[in-house]
């Protein structure tokens, strides 16, 4: 196993509900350290940037106008084998498929508005990571 560093949103719904000490206890718990941090509300062109790769589905404009209702938490995390293990803690994509226990089967019910986003893999990490944070604002026990 190695130590990764991955990407991660806190979405407007969970902002919304005040979920955001819950989440990072989650994080924490499990062994993932916020190496970066900051709240943001996401421009149009911003969050159509982050989402590049679904600008051809069905679901993209409202999945930009969600991004976009609210402020978010943006985090960069770092573990073990931090981008499955996020994606582990967040659970499916549609949170009806989520396995118990994981953050969109504990706080969220429809897959649009699904509470967090992780990265899917180490190259994507390291992409969404620099679209939002600049070097001088990641605090990393490794450089
Ligand atoms: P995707 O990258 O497939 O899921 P994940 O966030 O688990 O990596 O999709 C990105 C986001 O797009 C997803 O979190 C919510 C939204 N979305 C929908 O609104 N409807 C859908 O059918 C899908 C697949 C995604
Ligand atoms: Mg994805």
């Amino acid at each position: 196993m190695a130590i990764q560093r991955t990407f991660s949103i806190i979405k407007p719904d969970a902002v919304a509900k005040n979920l955001i000490g819950a989440i990072y206890n989650r994080f924490e718990s499990a062994g993932l350290t916020i190496i970066a941090s900051k709240m943001i509300h996401m421009s149009q062109e911003q969050a159509e940037g982050f989402y590049a790769e679904h600008k051809e589905r069905p679901f993209f404009a409202d999945l930009v106008a969600f991004m976009t209702s609210g402020p978010v938490m943006v985090q960069a995390l770092e573990g073990e084998n931090a981008v499955l293990a996020n994606r582990e803690i967040m659970g499916a994509t549609n949170p009806a498929d989520a396995a118990r226990g994981t953050l969109r089967a504990d706080y969220a019910t429809e897959v649009s508005e699904n509470a967090v986003h992780g990265s899917d893999a180490v190259e994507s990490a390291a992409r969404e990571i620099a679209y939002f944070f600049s070097d001088d604002e990641i605090c990393a026990r490794t450089r």
